[in-house]
């Protein structure tokens, strides 16, 4: 089997596993959801990103989000003024959730159910940021591949923005706050984590669900995956605080670690 098709069958699991999910995630956020998008301009954004965001300039931006999930964030960009906004999933479930939240809002934002590895090349060069937000990157199984492809989306001159769980989090296993870390994974790990209780990372509920399959990618190589794509890095920065819904004890530890990153990586102009 080689590497592309072994990548194909991950992501084809996945994207069973993410289908059974989103009917989970619907039922604890989608009503909440559509009342918060039936006010005008609202985000759902932290202020970290809405920061990040406001320095890149998105007013005007054709903007795409990568994995876009219920298109919430994408739908706040829209708010923020972007131009053409445009969501990418591989799970229709939560595409068919974007598509309500958008209807209800207003918002002109269109959402693409298909593989992140195989979005068609009528997107490509169409867009002057790309975003890959919050628990993305770990479902990719080759990161050179992934970034090839969200390149490809990005105009000359365009920007890819980052704002990513931080790859230290996965040596430990996450519990409630309080629960000692159990350091269980090498930082530089190469086997993958294999859940089969879920994906319900809102409320914790456990049920017998369809394997879904993740990697750790340490930092320096989600920086060169970017970098031999041709994207040149712009701003870096590491936060302490916490933005997964996970790893509650490593926040509550007080030690100190990394919980997450911005990254933001250009094209070069033409
Ligand atoms: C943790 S969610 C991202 C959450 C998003 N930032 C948010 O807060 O709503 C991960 C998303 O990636 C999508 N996904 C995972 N692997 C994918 C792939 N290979 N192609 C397309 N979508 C994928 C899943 O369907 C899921 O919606």
């Amino acid at each position: 089997m080689t590497d592309h098709d072994k990548t194909k069958e991950i992501t084809t699991a996945n994207r069973a596993a993410w289908e059974e999910a989103a009917p989970i995630h619907a039922k604890l956020n989608q009503a909440e959801l559509v009342e918060q998008f039936s006010v005008s301009g609202f985000s759902c954004l932290d202020e970290i990103e809405t920061k990040r965001l406001l320095a890149l300039g998105v007013e005007g931006k054709d903007v795409a989000q990568v994995c876009c999930n219920n298109g919430q964030e994408l739908l706040s960009v829209k708010n923020m003024g972007a131009a053409r906004c445009v969501g990418f999933d591989g799970a229709q479930g939560f595409l068919d959730q974007a598509r309500e939240l958008a209807r209800n809002g207003g918002l002109d934002v269109e959402f693409v159910c298909c593989d992140a590895y195989e979005i068609d090349e009528v997107y490509w060069n169409s867009f002057d940021l790309v975003t890959i937000t919050i628990g993305v990157l770990s479902w990719m199984p080759d990161l050179g591949r992934f970034f090839a492809g969200v390149s490809k989306l990005i105009r000359p001159g365009g920007a890819l923005f980052i704002y990513e769980q931080h790859p230290v989090l996965d040596m430990v296993e996450p519990a409630e706050a309080g629960v000692p870390l159990d350091w269980t994974a090498s930082y530089f790990t190469k086997e993958p984590f294999v859940e089969v209780d879920g994906l319900d990372y809102f409320d914790g509920e456990k049920y017998d669900a369809k394997p879904a399959t993740s990697f750790a990618h340490p930092m320096a190589e989600i920086i060169m995956a970017g970098i031999s794509n041709g994207l040149g890095v712009e701003h870096f920065e590491e936060f302490p605080h916490h933005i997964s819904n996970s790893w509650w004890n490593v926040e509550a530890s007080g030690i100190g670690l990394p919980m997450c990153f911005t990254l933001v990586m250009r094209k070069p102009a033409a």
